[in-house]
């Protein structure tokens, strides 16, 4: 669909509607989610036997999807639980919804307050707007291109920090536990503190860690193994709040590659870019 058309039927404002239907949809799941971290959960194993998914994954992607699907029915989905059953991990020029449903699920499992839901939405493979709904705390950040990031009411701003000195750095294990792996995750953690950071954070999401980086509570953020619904909504997040978010390589942003820096400054990026080694890891579309 045109922006053009899009526009018509959202009264002047491209993607209003569906912004706001994506709002409403993170706040629903984020309540069940809640609800649910304190139950009994019965847990199933994926790729690893730390790639972790429950009951509860399922139930709110169908329910996420199932609305969407509704209400704009010439829509696209790239979800993660879909994915994981089969299907196809390609993002084309219509307009495309890119879904957690539940990320941290290891945290969720373990009780472990920290999860998220987050939705993203593309149009022409440019990422449009992105939700990102901290369940536990009833934090909503959202950010739309060319209309700023936001948590709740207040203005995000990624930091300014320049030097790895002054830096605290987030990170994420992603889901492989092969020895080869764990020596490049460890050796690249080594590598920055060495670089004198004041610290590397794991907190198991990958999203809420993401939006940490666009609210300026800390200075950079590079994982392997991530994938699209895990960047999609905090990528558009973390540039409306004036980061830069790129390809391990140094370049664009590719968000099936399953790699990403995302930093306050250029200057950041470059210097962990520089520092890391790289993890390999299958492309999403390649599943
Ligand atoms: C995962 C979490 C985890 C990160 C993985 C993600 P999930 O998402 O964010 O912290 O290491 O790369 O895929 O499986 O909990 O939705």
């Amino acid at each position: 669909m045109k922006p053009s058309e899009a526009a018509a039927e959202c009264g002047g404002d491209p993607w209003k509607e569906c912004a706001e239907v994506a709002v409403q949809l993170a706040r629903r799941a984020g309540q069940i989610i809640s609800k649910a971290l304190t139950e009994e959960k019965r847990v199933f194993t994926k790729t690893s036997a730390a790639d972790l998914v429950t009951e509860t994954d399922h139930f709110v992607e169908n329910l996420i999807i199932s609305a969407l699907k509704e209400k704009f029915p010439s829509h696209r989905f790239i979800a993660e639980e879909s994915t994981a059953a089969g299907s196809k991990c390609i993002l084309s020029d219509s307009p495309t919804w890119i879904i957690d449903p539940v990320d941290g699920t290891c945290n969720f499992v373990h009780r472990f307050p920290t999860v998220t839901v987050s939705i993203g939405f593309a149009v022409n493979q440019e990422l449009e707007f992105g939700v990102v709904y901290h369940c536990n705390e009833e934090r909503l950040y959202t950010g739309r291109r060319g209309q700023g990031a936001f948590c709740n009411d207040k203005r995000l701003q990624v930091s300014k920090v320049t030097d790895i000195s002054k830096a605290l750095i987030l990170t994420e294990i992603g889901p492989k536990r092969d020895p080869e792996t764990l020596k490049l995750f460890l050796s690249n953690m080594e590598r920055l503190l060495k670089s004198q950071a004041h610290g590397v954070r794991v907190i198991g999401s990958a999203t809420l860690a993401l939006c940490h980086l666009a609210s300026g509570a800390a200075d950079a953020y590079y994982q392997f193994g991530l994938h699209c619904w895990d960047l999609a909504a905090a990528t558009v997040i973390i540039r409306e709040a004036g980061g830069v978010v790129m390809d391990t390589s140094g370049g664009p942003l590719d968000l099936m590659s399953c790699r990403v820096i995302a930093a306050g400054t250029k200057e950041m990026a470059m210097f962990i870019d520089q520092e890391i080694q790289t993890i390999h890891y299958r492309r999403d579309d390649e599943n």
